[in-house]
């Protein structure tokens, strides 16, 4: 490891834009990922595990230990969004089985291990509802203090949903494991719904560069395809976010965030606003707890995004 590399531990419900983002990690030149924990969310927590399991493969990366974590939020029923990543979470796309299983440890075990370990050593990257960093904090309050930075695609800023009019997904599966998380002491950023609508958006050129950068380009393409059906049911074009992506592309490169501001983050756990994420600035003021990013370099965004499909 050069002094540049960072070493992620990265929590995933691995649908199609997670896979997306482990590759990001997985062929960073300054980048080793230390473990991929799994978490129920896209689709259920088999596929997840499944679907993680195959990126690694794809990319040569059997070496790094996937663990099993939690099948469903800490209180509620599993909710999944197979909707739009398939109920395989790959879009169905013909993907050969996985070279091997995931490790015995359960993830929660395995994220209270690494932390307590090797303390800090890792940037923790999540890519999915927060339950199985919930449960660890559960256990050991101090964990995220334990990781240099805990980056977090989780909801939005703005307060402008995706599952419904004020809910991002991954806050709103498991709003209980999302409020634990940002009271929970460790330097976090949130990188939400919000900056995604607004700098990450995948266009018909970005899918064209996205072909052309080979095998590795075909299989973004080809797990993503019930995700531009799903867009262009929605809005009429294909056009769509790329959320982890976004956030590990922050976790690798902190230059590219161009606007963030500290907040003391909530999210409400109440029916009517379930997943909601939203600013506490009310009297007494309150200390910061959230890093929260409200503009990213798109363009950066985009070329790393495509280096890393390319293989470079
Ligand atoms: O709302 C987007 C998030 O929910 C992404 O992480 C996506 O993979 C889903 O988990
Ligand atoms: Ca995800």
């Amino acid at each position: 490891m050069t002094d540049r590399t960072r070493s992620l531990v990265i929590d995933t419900d691995t649908g199609s834009d997670d896979a997306v983002a482990l590759i990001m990690a997985f062929n960073h030149p300054d980048c080793t990922v230390r473990a991929v924990t799994v978490v129920a969310g896209n689709v259920p927590l088999e596929s997840c595990v499944r679907n993680a399991l195959i990126t690694a493969d794809l990319v040569g990366q059997q070496q790094v230990p996937v663990f099993v974590g939690l099948h469903k939020p800490l209180l509620r029923p599993l909710e999944t969004a197979a909707g739009i990543h398939g109920d395989d979470g790959m879009s169905g796309a013909q993907l050969p089985d996985p070279s091997r299983q995931a490790d015995r440890q359960h993830a929660v075990q395995a994220l209270l291990d690494i932390a307590d370990q090797e303390p800090g050593q890792h940037i923790l990257v999540t890519l999915g509802p927060l339950s199985n960093i919930a449960t660890a904090l559960l256990i050991d309050p101090q964990l995220l203090t334990k990781f240099q930075h805990t980056y977090m695609m989780v909801g939005a800023a703005d307060g402008i949903g995706n599952v419904n009019a004020v809910a991002e997904f991954n806050a709103w599966v498991d709003p209980e494991a999302a409020a634990l998380v940002f009271a929970a002491p460790g330097a976090k950023t949130m990188i939400g719904w919000d900056v995604c609508r607004k700098n990450t958006v995948m266009r018909a050129e970005d899918e064209t560069r996205i072909l052309a950068a080979g095998p590795i380009g075909q299989f973004a393409s080809d797990i993503r395809r019930q995700v531009r059906e799903f867009s262009i049911e929605l809005n009429g074009a294909s056009d769509h976010e790329f959320p982890d992506p976004a956030a590990m592309a922050v976790a690798l490169d902190e230059s590219l965030i161009v606007e963030s501001d500290y907040r003391h983050m909530l999210v409400s756990t109440d029916e009517q606003t379930r997943g909601l994420t939203f600013a506490d600035y009310g009297l007494p003021a309150k200390a910061p707890t959230v890093r929260v990013i409200t503009t990213l370099d798109e363009a950066g965004f985009k070329a790393q995004l495509f280096a890393a499909l390319s293989g470079l």
